[in-house]
């Protein structure tokens, strides 16, 4: 049988929420990756670094015995963040980032941030403490197009954004367009960017074949066929601004198949699958292990990982529900088969 070995995989973005959700979801994660940046959009939002060390606490209980995964904190940004809490975060070795939400971006948004350019003493902050920022770059405007937010934000605030802070690490997550890989591409090595699987391996289409697809549907919404053309191509070029971070998002199936469904693309127990099926797909295999394994753990200057993940060339089919009954997750592609599957632990 045909196999991959690489070097054990991390995922530099991820929600695995809390509570019964996390104990359902986490063994996931913990299977594919030995590291993850924990997404701090609970309810209420992880604000605090001693909030942070307290949902830390929670996931290391939840990690299978057989297993071995380190959670990476991140702080949930908001208007109310003071210096000193910044400076807190940087000096834990547990909290590895800020993220900030424009309000009412997404899931969970609303404590977001409502005006970014009041953020900026905060961001001097980061940029003078040393600790990254993580950006889910949408604007919130109601009258801009869904499909041009992704752009709008880094017109109307990034450029700015990198110009008046130089220095601070930014990564901009789940990048969906070109607009966005030029910008990552032109800006100073201190600007990164994360893709996902959803968004190497699926254009807008997706949304609707035959029907509206609500296991498709997160945010940043799906964009056209070119832009996605131009993700798999920043991934697959060994690039290092480029890294893994999933965003797998699990909402209950019932939530999402609902007339105002959830934004999320459940992937993580067949992360490393998806993409070895994106990168295959671009001829690429080869630059997998950089874009999974080392670059990500570069940029937040963390060691890289020396044991190893196997994947076999193998068909399989992805379940139509994760968890149990009163807690079914549809993933993206269920029902449907892979032509990866991990194979070891
Ligand atoms: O689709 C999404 N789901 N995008 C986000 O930014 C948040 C996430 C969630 O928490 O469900
Ligand atoms: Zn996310």
């Amino acid at each position: 049988m045909k196999t991959l070995t690489i070097t054990r995989p991390d995922d530099w973005h991820v929600h695995i929420r809390n509570g019964e959700m996390l104990r359902t979801v986490l063994p996931y994660t913990a299977k594919q990756f030995a590291r993850a940046i924990i997404m701090p959009n609970l309810k209420p939002p992880v604000t605090t670094v001693e909030q942070a060390l307290l949902y830390r606490d929670e996931i290391l209980k939840t990690v299978p015995v057989d297993l071995e995964f380190t959670p990476l904190m991140t702080l949930y940004l908001t208007a109310a963040t003071t210096e000193n809490e910044i400076k807190k975060a940087a000096e834990s070795e547990h909290i590895h980032a800020f993220k900030l939400y424009p309000a009412g971006a997404t899931t969970h948004s609303d404590s977001g941030v409502a005006d970014i350019k009041a953020a900026y003493p905060q961001f001097a902050a980061m940029e003078k403490h040393q600790i990254p920022l993580l950006i889910h770059g949408e604007v919130t405007d109601e009258h801009c197009d869904i499909f041009d937010r992704e752009r709008v934000f880094i017109e109307r605030y990034l450029l700015d954004i990198v110009k008046h802070f130089p220095e601070l690490r930014i990564v901009l997550e789940h990048v969906t367009t070109s607009d966005a890989v030029q910008f990552v591409e032109s800006a100073s090595t201190n600007v990164a960017a994360t893709l996902t699987p959803q968004h190497l391996l699926y254009n807008r289409n997706a949304l609707f074949v035959g029907g509206i697809r609500p296991h498709n549907y997160c945010l940043p919404v799906l964009k056209r066929e070119h832009h996605r053309l131009a993700l798999v191509k920043a991934a697959t070029s060994g690039n290092s601004k480029f890294f893994l971070g999933t965003d797998s998002a699990p909402h209950l199936t019932t939530l999402k198949e609902s007339a105002c469904g959830c934004a999320g693309c459940f992937t993580a127990p067949i992360a490393m699958e998806l993409y070895a099926e994106a990168f295959e797909s671009a001829n690429a295999l080869d630059k997998l292990e950089g874009f999974a394994s080392f670059y990500g753990a570069d940029f937040y200057r963390l060691p890289r990982n020396t044991d190893t993940l196997i994947l076999a060339k193998t068909t399989w089919e992805v379940p139509a529900s994760y968890g149990k009954d009163n807690l079914s997750i549809t993933p993206l592609k269920a029902n449907e088969s892979l032509s990866w599957q991990i194979c070891n632990q």
